[in-house]
């Protein structure tokens, strides 16, 4: 078992605080502690109820009809969540799918547990959509697992309703476990997609505070599953690891998820307003193209082939002299031309870090 350093983590450690324009996250705005009007005073900061604290696990019960409290294991982030699930899944040697790109540790974790990762890719050409068919012409008999977000990150695609529903019959028919992440899923714009978790006993949601409510600080994530062996797992592997829950994010968690409509409807207004800055000004690029996002807080352009610059030397100009923060396509093991660009920021951040965009590139041009 070996693992290395996430190079889309090392990126962000190396440069997101030094730079002032951050159009690269994946997040909304962070919000602050100020803005959630709390009083923490009489919290009790002993260990916590190891599942997740119960009234916060029946407020994240509700978004999966069907499903209870007893449902659901609340874990630090949907990272601790991808990991608990694969290890309790996977033993080395197994064969895993697992969708690309997508946020590394989707095939990071089963690389590193010695899994054989099969990855399906999401292309250009194809509006980043999975192929289902390609999808069942990957599946071995020793397939376990597939993994997919959607909305997916970096990409912001979607899959239907029916797709969906053709990628849980597969599963069940085959006798396999699907991880759906769901991290981005309140952010969905049309008809949101039903919850995975709900609709069969293989499959696994994953989720987070981190995205939608622009909170990664806090590090709360959750498993939803009706599956009792994954949910015993979970809970197993994750006491191995941090125990229970930190009190002050579980605290934090609930009284956001109070007030849910509140908070996502403003996140969903701030998203929209944003990704139309973000269209409109790739509508006038002509070193730039992407695939409109359809949901999330995040997009894949890439700079056209006909661009003669090095992708490279036009992400370090861009952070290093204009403070203007994007992640390289080959941090998600794509092609270099490809970036991310998130549109969780401030208007005004997003403004200028696309004109900082157009200065970095017109210096290299
Ligand atoms: C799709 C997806 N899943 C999971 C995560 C992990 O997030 P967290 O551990 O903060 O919930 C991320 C973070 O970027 C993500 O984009």
């Amino acid at each position: 078992m070996w693992f290395k350093r996430m190079s889309l983590e090392d990126w962000f450690d190396t440069y997101q605080y030094e730079t002032e324009y951050d159009i690269g996250e994946s997040a909304v705005k962070f919000l602050t502690f100020d803005e959630l009007d709390m009083d923490l005073g009489k919290l009790p900061l002993r260990y916590g109820f190891h599942k997740g604290r119960p009234d916060l696990r029946g407020y994240l019960a509700q978004q999966y009809p069907g499903l209870s409290s007893e449902n659901i294991i609340v874990t630090s982030g949907a990272s601790e969540a991808n990991f608990a699930i694969i290890a309790a899944v996977a033993n080395p040697g197994d064969h895993l799918i697992v969708e690309h790109p997508n946020y590394t540790s989707m095939y990071d974790v089963p690389r590193s547990l010695g899994c054989d990762v099969t990855l399906l890719h999401l292309t250009y050409e194809k509006q980043f959509k999975p192929d289902i068919d390609e999808l069942k012409d990957l599946i071995r008999p020793d397939t376990k697992l597939v993994s997919l977000t959607h909305p997916n990150n970096p990409t912001g695609s979607m899959i239907s309703e029916e797709e969906l529903m053709e990628i849980i019959k597969i599963i069940e028919e085959r006798d396999i476990y699907l991880l759906f992440d769901e991290t981005y899923r309140e952010l969905e714009f049309e008809k949101p997609l039903p919850a995975a978790a709900s609709l069969s006993p293989k499959a696994i949601s994953i989720a987070s505070m981190s995205k939608c409510y622009g909170l990664p600080g806090i590090r709360i994530g959750w498993v939803a599953t009706q599956n009792q062996f994954i949910l015993d797992s979970v809970l197993a592997i994750r006491e191995q690891i941090s125990i229970t829950n930190n009190a002050i994010s579980e605290e934090i968690a609930e009284s956001v998820l109070k007030r849910k409509k509140e908070f996502l409807q403003k996140s969903k207004h701030h998203v929209e307003n944003n990704r139309e800055i973000v269209s409109n000004w790739i509508d006038r690029q002509e070193d730039f193209e992407w695939i409109y996002p359809e949901a999330g807080v995040v997009s894949l352009p890439r700079i056209k082939q006909s661009v003669k610059v090095d992708p490279e030397k036009f992400f370090r100009l861009l952070v290093e002299k204009y403070r203007t923060f994007i992640i390289p396509g080959r941090c998600f093991e794509m092609d270099n031309r490809f970036f991310r660009l998130g549109f969780g920021g401030t208007p005004e951040e997003i403004q200028t870090g696309l004109e900082n965009i157009n200065k970095a590139m017109n210096e290299l041009k």
